[in-house]
């Protein structure tokens, strides 16, 4: 195709904006869906993504458009993933497109996660496309958002175009738009060929699948090609573009956008953001923003059943197949028995890789509390990086270092004063503040990641009745005074509940943990202390009472039938007991200390 012809794009919304019905919307206006075949959320395959209503993998799709000027048009319309864990991939997909429509349900606003996103598709000099969607809505108020979305970006509220995915009204006009408005891509055709990978997915027939831009030059099949980042070199079996199934074609050249397979089981082996080349007079620089995918969080994971271990293992091993994010290493505890810390992108990507565990693997896990990774420096210069609090280093420690993030907020007015006093609690630093309108402001800070992964979202929920919205995005480490917070059963450490925590915290999260562990443990036959200790001074202390377990008692009179349930459930209670020390824990205290409520 002519790159004259080509307009590469992507959508920013919020979840629940609109974005896949609109994206629909558009498959069916340009004819290569049938209204009768059309599925609602075509571009949502994951089951899980569905379920939880967020997309995860961008996809790419090919939208044959004809013009106002009767000329038809190839337009790439590219998905990005939706969530804060997920911006390097953003930024890639954002990187595949000339231009992006911001979408925005006319009914509520700009979000946080929007705006975030929006400042990342600036950086990549997209052309951007300020649209409102749902203005069928009784509720809508586009004059209020078209003037809020106008401030933010610096147009016209008239430049600011409304539809409405649902009824299909303006969509066309948009498309228009789109033709008119985003610059076709440039490249250099006779050049070594460069293709950015902007998406990798693992398909169980086909191994995996690598959606690719061509920037320079030309991409066929049957080509042998070289990965820039790691050297490797891959047979090319398919080339194809999705429109809106996968269609074979025989190559691909400046600006446009398909997808190749080259034989490759897992998806560390095709990354997203690598380079693609000819493997013999290929380019010989790669195209910017390459990043080794990094885990930010990081938590151990345990069966339940701890003969389920070589389950866990193999279920991890599968999922890394699709997710070049996700790492994991054998880890033992004393409290929990086998299992694996494994790192995460941040939150919302371990609750999805838990879920995933338990629902398509039948697993049932314990997780341990969420933990950044600190990077500690000893008065000897040496130096660890410590992704598991309980081994955070004992001795001459002269500096810890902790990841921090750069968080925009967005909020209606009226919430400034709680959320000033959140982020303030979490050590967070305000950057600046705007108001989008009269009644919503934005507001920037800085913040140890540590604080956000401890229930800052719902804190934040809580506090501004759920109006308030947080997006974040890496930005270094700072120096701070932190310290580990160790709980001991009867003198014995329980490492699993070990913490890192500013200095000023660890008296309260030492109180809080001996409490919670007092009320769950139940009495054994001796007293049990249950303490919290920095390094070797004890900072809180309870006692668990000794007793006579005489569960018999309880039956007064002779049914001897209750008399034998009891005694079998507490054999049964008895299987599920973990030892520290001479302390019998009940599993269940584990797990309900370790939920965070
Ligand atoms: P995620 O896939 O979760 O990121 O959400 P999304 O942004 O793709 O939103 P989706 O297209 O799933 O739409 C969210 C909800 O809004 C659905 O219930 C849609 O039916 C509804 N919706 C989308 N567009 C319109 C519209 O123009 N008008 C009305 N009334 N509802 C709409």
């Amino acid at each position: 195709t002519d790159p004259a012809l080509i307009r590469n794009f992507c959508i920013i919304a919020h979840i629940d904006h609109g974005k896949s019905t609109l994206a629909d919307r558009m498959l069916q206006l340009s004819g290569i869906v049938e209204d009768r075949q059309m599925r609602a959320q075509y571009l949502d395959r994951m089951d899980i993504e569905r379920e939880r209503g967020i997309t995860i993998k961008s996809q790419a799709v090919r939208l044959p458009f004809t013009a106002l000027d009767d000329t038809t048009y190839v337009l790439n319309l590219i998905d990005t993933p939706g969530h804060v864990d997920f911006t390097y991939e953003v930024s890639r997909s954002l990187a595949a497109c000339e231009g992006a429509i911001l979408l925005v349900d006319a009914a509520q606003g700009i979000e946080a996660q929007t705006l975030a996103n929006l400042y990342l598709a600036l950086e990549h000099d997209l052309q951007i496309i300020p649209v409102l969607n749902k203005i069928d809505l009784p509720a809508a108020m586009p004059d209020k958002y078209a003037a809020e979305l106008a401030g933010i970006i610096g147009c016209e509220p008239t430049d600011v175009l409304r539809v409405s995915a649902k009824t299909g009204m303006g969509v066309e006009e948009l498309l228009n738009e789109i033709v008119r408005q985003v610059p076709p891509p440039v490249g250099e055709a006779d050049s070594p060929p460069r293709a950015m990978i902007f998406d990798s997915i693992y398909d169980t027939y086909r191994g995996v699948v690598t959606y690719v831009r061509v920037v320079d030059g030309h991409l066929g099949t049957r080509q042998r090609i070289e990965m820039m980042s790691t050297g490797a070199t891959h047979e090319m079996l398919e080339v194809g573009v999705i429109s809106p199934e996968p269609r074979k074609v025989d190559g691909l050249g400046v600006g446009e956008v398909g997808y190749i397979i080259t034989g490759v089981k897992d998806v560390r082996q095709s990354r997203v953001g690598d380079t693609i080349t000819a493997a013999s007079g290929g380019a010989s620089e790669m195209l910017p923003g390459y990043q080794d995918p990094k885990p930010m969080v990081f938590s151990g994971l345990y069966p339940l059943d701890g003969s389920d271990y070589p389950v866990l293992r193999d279920a991890l091993e599968k999922l890394q197949l699709n997710d070049a994010a996700l790492t994991f290493e054998p880890e033992t505890s004393a409290a929990l028995g086998f299992g694996f810390r494994c790192g995460f992108l941040g939150l919302l990507h371990l609750e999805i890789t838990r879920a995933r565990l338990e629902r398509e693997f039948n697993l049932e896990l314990i997780s341990t509390a969420p933990n950044v990774v600190y990077r500690v420096v000893m008065e000897d210069h040496t130096e660890h990086w410590v992704t598991n609090p309980s081994e955070f280093p004992e001795g001459k420690i002269a500096e810890v270092h902790e990841p921090i993030v750069k968080g925009t907020l967005l909020a209606p007015s009226e919430f400034v004063g709680p959320i000033m006093e959140l982020c303030q609690a979490r050590r967070g630093s305000l950057d600046g503040m705007d108001y989008l309108s009269e009644d919503r402001v934005e507001m920037r800070y800085t913040l140890p990641l540590a604080e956000i992964v401890f229930d800052f979202f719902d804190q934040l929920k809580s506090r501004t009745k759920g109006f308030a919205s947080l997006d974040y995005e890496p930005s270094g480490d700072q120096v701070a005074d932190l310290v580990k917070v160790d709980i001991l059963l009867q003198g014995e450490m329980v490492d699993a509940f070990s913490a890192v925590v500013h200095r000023d915290k660890a008296y309260a999260y030492g109180v809080e943990m001996t409490k919670k562990l007092r009320e769950l443990i139940p009495r054994q036959q001796f007293e049990v202390p249950v303490q919290a200790a920095v390094g070797s001074r004890v900072i809180a202390r309870e006692n668990i009472r000794a007793i006579r377990k005489d569960v018999l008692s309880k039956c007064y009179g002779g049914d001897i039938s209750r008399k034998r349930k009891l005694l079998e459930k507490q054999k049964e209670g008895k299987r599920k007991m973990k030892m520290v020390g001479r302390v019998e824990v009940p599993q269940e205290a584990f797990i309900s200390a370790l939920s965070t409520e």
